[in-house]
This record gives C-alpha cells, sequence and structure tokens, in this order.
C-alpha cells in the first residue's frame, strides 16, 4: 500500500491539467480517494514510523486544500453570474456534461455525486438554524433530489416563462431554486418545516432570484392553483399521498397540468387513471405524467 499511495500523491501533485477549472469531476474523485486513504488507516500502514506517517499527511493536507480552492473559486464565479441574473447557460452546462449515462456519471438512484458538490457550492444553502418541528406519520424526511436527477427533470419538462413550478415538500428549496435560474418559470416550494423555508428564502434572496417563493404549510391546506407543473420527490405516503392526489385531480379538471415525480411515489402515481405518462417511467429517475 505504501507505494501505492506515495504514487497516487506524487501522480496529484504533478498533474496540472487536474487544476484545470473543467476537471470538476476527476478532481472530485481525488478528494474523494484522499479522504479514503485519510480514513480507512491506509496512511498508518504505509508509514511505521510516526514521522513519516505525519509529513504524508501533511502532503495530503495541501492537496485537499489547493483541489478545494480550485473548486470554490468555480462555484464562485457560477454564483456571481446567478447574482447578475445569468446563471442559466453556466449551470446547464455543467449539467449537459454530466448528462445521465455520460461516462462516470450514476444514471439514476439516488446517490450524490460531484454535480452535488458543485450545487452546494453554488447555493450555500445553511444549515437550519431552528429546531425542527418534527414530521407527523406519513410525511417522508427532508432529502434532497440528486442535482443530476433535478436538471432531468427542468429538461423533461421544458418549463417556460409561462410555467409554475410547485415543489410539494420543497425541503431546502434547491429544486425551485435551480429551475428558477435555469428556465423562466416561476417557482413555487411549500414546505411543512419552518426551518427549512427560512433557510430556501434566504438562499434565493442572497442570489437576487425574484421569481422564486417559499411558503411554510401542510401541502394538503396550500394553495396550489397557480401551478401548472407539481414535483414530488416522495414527500408523503399512503393517505397523505391519496388526499394530494385528489386535490391535484380537482386543479386538473380545472387546467391542464403536469406532474414530475422521483421515488416510490412514481408507481402510485403511474396508477392514476387521469394521468397519461410522457414516456416510459421508471421509479428511480424523474418521471413525467399530463393530465389527461
Ligand atoms: C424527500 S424530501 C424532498 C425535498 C425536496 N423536494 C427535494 O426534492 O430536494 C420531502 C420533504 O417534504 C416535506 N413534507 C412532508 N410532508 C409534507 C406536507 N404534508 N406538507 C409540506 N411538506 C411536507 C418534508 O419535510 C421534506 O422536507
Amino acid at each position: 500500500m505504501s507505494r501505492v499511495l506515495q504514487t497516487f500523491i506524487s501522480e496529484l501533485e504533478q498533474d496540472r491539467s487536474l487544476r484545470e477549472p473543467d476537471r470538476l469531476r476527476e478532481r472530485s474523485h481525488a478528494l474523494d480517494r484522499l479522504e479514503a486513504y485519510c480514513l480507512d488507516g491506509s496512511l498508518h500502514e504505509a508509514h511505521a514510523d510516526a514521522a513519516a506517517e505525519a509529513g504524508l499527511r501533511h502532503r495530503i493536507d495541501i492537496l485537499r486544500a489547493e483541489l478545494e480552492a480550485i473548486d470554490g473559486q468555480l462555484y464562485q464565479s457560477i454564483r456571481l453570474d446567478i447574482q447578475c441574473g445569468a446563471g442559466a447557460h453556466r449551470l446547464l452546462e455543467w449539467a449537459h456534461a454530466t448528462a445521465p449515462g455520460h461516462a462516470g456519471t450514476p444514471a439514476d438512484g439516488e446517490s450524490y455525486d460531484h454535480l452535488d458538490g458543485l450545487v452546494s457550492g453554488v447555493l450555500q444553502i445553511d444549515e437550519p438554524e431552528l429546531q425542527l418541528a418534527g414530521l407527523s406519520a406519513e410525511m417522508v424526511f427532508y432529502q434532497p433530489t440528486p442535482a443530476r436527477h433535478i436538471f432531468d427533470m427542468i429538461a423533461r419538462t421544458a418549463l417556460d416563462e409561462r410555467d409554475v413550478l410547485i415543489d410539494l415538500g420543497s425541503g431546502l428549496g434547491q429544486v425551485p431554486v435551480l429551475a428558477a435560474i435555469c428556465t423562466g418559470a416561476r417557482c413555487i416550494g411549500i414546505e411543512w418545516e419552518s426551518a427549512h423555508v427560512e433557510c430556501a428564502q434566504r438562499c434565493a434572496r442572497a442570489l437576487n432570484l425574484d421569481q422564486v417563493t417559499f411558503v411554510q404549510g401542510d401541502v394538503r391546506v396550500a394553495d396550489l392553483s397557480a401551478g401548472t407543473v407539481f414535483y414530488l420527490y416522495t414527500p408523503f405516503e399512503g393517505a397523505m399521498l391519496r388526499d394530494v392526489l385528489d386535490l391535484l385531480r380537482a386543479e386538473a379538471a380545472r387546467r391542464a397540468i403536469r406532474i414530475c415525480t422521483l421515488g416510490p411515489c412514481t408507481a402510485a402515481i403511474a396508477r392514476e387513471r387521469w394521468l397519461q405518462a410522457v414516456g416510459p417511467w421508471e421509479m428511480h429517475r424523474p418521471a413525467v405524467f399530463r393530465s389527461a
């Protein structure tokens, strides 16, 4: 292990291409491997004496700081473009380069990748400061949609300025925020946890996004009348999902709507006879349905 680790570190130290801003994916893999070496005892194995181990650890620390600083500069430059209203093409370029099925990108499932690192570094959504209120039975706890699926959803729904996207159970808000940056659509997030709503609002304000709003409340009693596209990353299940589907069906009686889903709720929604799937669907990728 000693030789493999030493060679790996030396290669990273000398690899100039890794310092190019667009090598985000490669930096992410390198940082993951360095972290794994630090955690799995390889450093200790590689060097019997403490001084040599400390030397190797020091080199790893310098490398990590350098690579993270390059990522930080990239995130900051995209953030500045968003604040000036010019962020869409920057984000969509990255999304395109890492579209599902692209080499090295996990196509489906709930895993996260370097695109989530980019979104997190760009949006800089705070951790909630307030105590969470807690969820009742059938509400699903917060878990963010992996970024590649958000961009896939944006592409598949072709949201534009005639649309109003409503994220039902919006958590920390990254779906409405990214959709607002990348499309002309008005975007609304409805979320039960007020601590999450506060973080989402702060993020939207800091990015100068005025076409995105967040509302605290239970989706079952929220105003859904503006929505043309509804997004559900399995926010609830059982009778609560049934109640919300009945509300959406009532909305669909007034105007055509589309519903985009991810996760286990997709199977339940696919059974609704008032909806038609737009193309084939599967649970671990965004699926799109439209009212018949
Ligand atoms: C799986 S997370 C999805 C978060 C976000 N939509 C995303 O994709 O990144 C589900 C969210 O729904 C919220 N939630 C669950 N039941 C709700 C309800 N009845 N009304 C409003 N929000 C709810 C939870 O607090 C949680 O933040």
